[in-house]
């Protein structure tokens, strides 16, 4: 029979599925023309785009003025969008203008051609096997961290906790990234890190403002800024003229670091590397090395300081792992600090100092079955996920051994997946390897020789968002265990 098809028959030709469109999506409530910006404040955008996602459930959008912004914390999503780079999705168009006007437009901000040439360089400086040849290097840091500690107990002084860690993270980079080693964790003086500090907030509230308005005047903060980026800049120069006069002396020999691997890219004919591609790479893994790992370590701290039983684990298992050395003697030592890894690795999952990735569609696209067109802002919300009960048991519970091997108790069979603290796809976090290994010596060696506590009510210390999730008023004391 031919003629009208008949219902069944219908039913059995695949039906394709209608993509949703944004408007479809659920959306808080929105003002004429200003749309939510009402709602929105940079320091806290982490915590209002989590809230959203409560109430209106893992994809929605929101309006920035009258630009619909699209909002997922859907894990499959996020990873398709994070993987898809840099085919048909990028960062935030507005974050390269930003760091390009302040000269810090390195690695993690630039596209194209460029982000493959400078991918390869700084992957390969950070790979794992690396990391051996440094490890004498990072176990002389982590001592004057401690010995720094060991005074603060000794004289039963609050540490200032922040500032201690950025002063490890920054030697750490800067040692390793530059062959120099700028020991400021010994020195009192006008560390760069306090410019540093000024950079990354002032990077977040450009990136998210509605109006660019320092390109027409500047307010304090900007000129604030500017002192700081003079100030970095001048450290830069430095460390570039260092690694020049060493590069002059050593005759031809292989470049040492990932600074002089740039230098000999900037002259060597046509490569198209310039000297602000050398500058803006410094500044990028100074930037991106700096606060990530040092308040993935302070959430830690913050965490463990009201868990007294699991501070007793840990200086157990430091005491098996390192016998009567206060900080871990060989590679092969740092290897045995799995419950320390898994340590910092549940802080990341409960506070995580990367809560949001923002990026770009490049074209119309289709995502998890919604239509984004194209120039549509994509952002990831990374903690949602983590602290699901269906990616891992009791997901609010920190418990470091769900991260360790099974012989050692730990693997709960947790979705993998769900942890985006590193990023995802070609674009993920090249340092993740160095600021695991930063974030189990500091652990191991805190807790071999310390225990810590808070000075207020925990309570009191607050999310904030500076491009990174930092902690805010953490106040700390350690005790000395003999
Ligand atoms: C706990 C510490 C750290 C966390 C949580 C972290 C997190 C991230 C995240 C989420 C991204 C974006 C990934 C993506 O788009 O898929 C990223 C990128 C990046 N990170 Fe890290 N990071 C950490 C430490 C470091 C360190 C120590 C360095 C280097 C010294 C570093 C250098 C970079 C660079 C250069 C990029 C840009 C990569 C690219 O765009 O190709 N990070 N990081």
């Amino acid at each position: 029979m031919t003629g009208a098809a008949s219902p069944k028959r219908l039913e059995l030709v695949p039906a394709r599925a209608v993509p949703r469109r944004l408007e479809d999506l659920p959306a808080p409530r929105a003002l004429p023309w200003l749309g939510n910006l009402h709602q929105l404040d940079a320091k806290r955008l982490h915590a209002q785009l989590e809230a959203w996602a409560a109430k209106l459930g893992s994809s929605y959008t929101f309006k920035f003025g009258s630009r619909p912004v699209f909002v997922t914390a859907d894990v499959d999503i996020a990873l398709s969008a994070l993987r898809d780079r840099p085919g048909r999705f990028r960062r935030l168009a507005t974050i390269e203008p930003v760091t390009a006007e302040m000269g810090v437009n390195g690695l993690f901000s630039v596209e194209g051609d460029a982000w493959r040439q400078q991918r390869n360089i700084v992957a390969r400086a950070l790979a794992p096997h690396q990391l051996e040849s440094f490890f004498p290097t990072l176990q002389a840091i982590t001592d004057r961290l401690r010995r720094r500690w060991q005074q603060s107990a000794d004289a039963a002084t609050e540490a200032n906790i922040l500032d201690d860690l950025t002063r490890f993270t920054v030697d750490t980079t800067a040692t390793l990234v530059f062959g120099k080693d700028i020991n400021t964790l010994e020195s009192d003086g006008d560390v760069i890190q306090r410019h540093i500090g000024v950079i990354f907030p002032k990077i977040n509230s450009r990136v998210s403002a509605f109006l660019p308005y320092w390109r027409f005047f500047k307010l304090p903060s900007d000129r604030k800024l500017d002192q700081s980026l003079d100030a970095v800049r001048a450290f830069a120069e430095d460390m570039i003229r260092h690694a020049r006069e060493r590069m002059l002396r050593s005759h031809g020999e292989a470049p040492r670091n990932i600074l002089e691997v740039m230098l000999a890219l900037r002259d060597a004919p046509e490569s198209g590397f310039s000297d602000d591609d050398v500058y803006a790479n410094i500044m990028t893994l100074l930037l991106a090395g700096e606060d990530t790992t040092a308040y993935s370590i302070a959430w830690a701290m913050h965490i463990l300081g009201t868990d007294r039983d699991l501070q007793v684990r840990l200086h157990k298992a430091a005491l098996d792992a390192l016998g009567d050395a206060r900080i871990p003697r060989t590679f092969a030592d740092a290897a045995k600090l799995g419950l320390f890894e898994g340590a910092a690795f549940e802080a990341m999952r409960l506070r995580p100092v990367a809560p949001l990735l923002t990026l770009q569609a490049k074209e119309d696209v289709e995502l998890g079955g919604i239509a984004i067109p194209r120039g549509t802002p994509v952002f990831l919300l990374t903690r949602p996920a983590a602290l699901d009960d269906s990616n891992y048991q009791h997901a609010r519970e920190f418990r470091p051994e769900r991260w360790v091997g099974r012989r050692e108790g730990g693997r709960d069979g947790h979705n993998a997946r769900a942890f985006m603290q590193f990023g995802a796809g070609p674009r993920f976090c090249p340092g993740r390897y160095l600021a695991t290994l930063e974030m189990k010596m500091v652990l191991a060696m805190l807790f071999r020789s310390f225990c810590i506590e808070h000075v207020d009510d925990p309570e009191s210390t607050k999310e904030i968002f500076a491009f990174t999730m930092m902690p805010h008023r953490l106040r700390m004391r350690f005790r000395a265990i003999a």
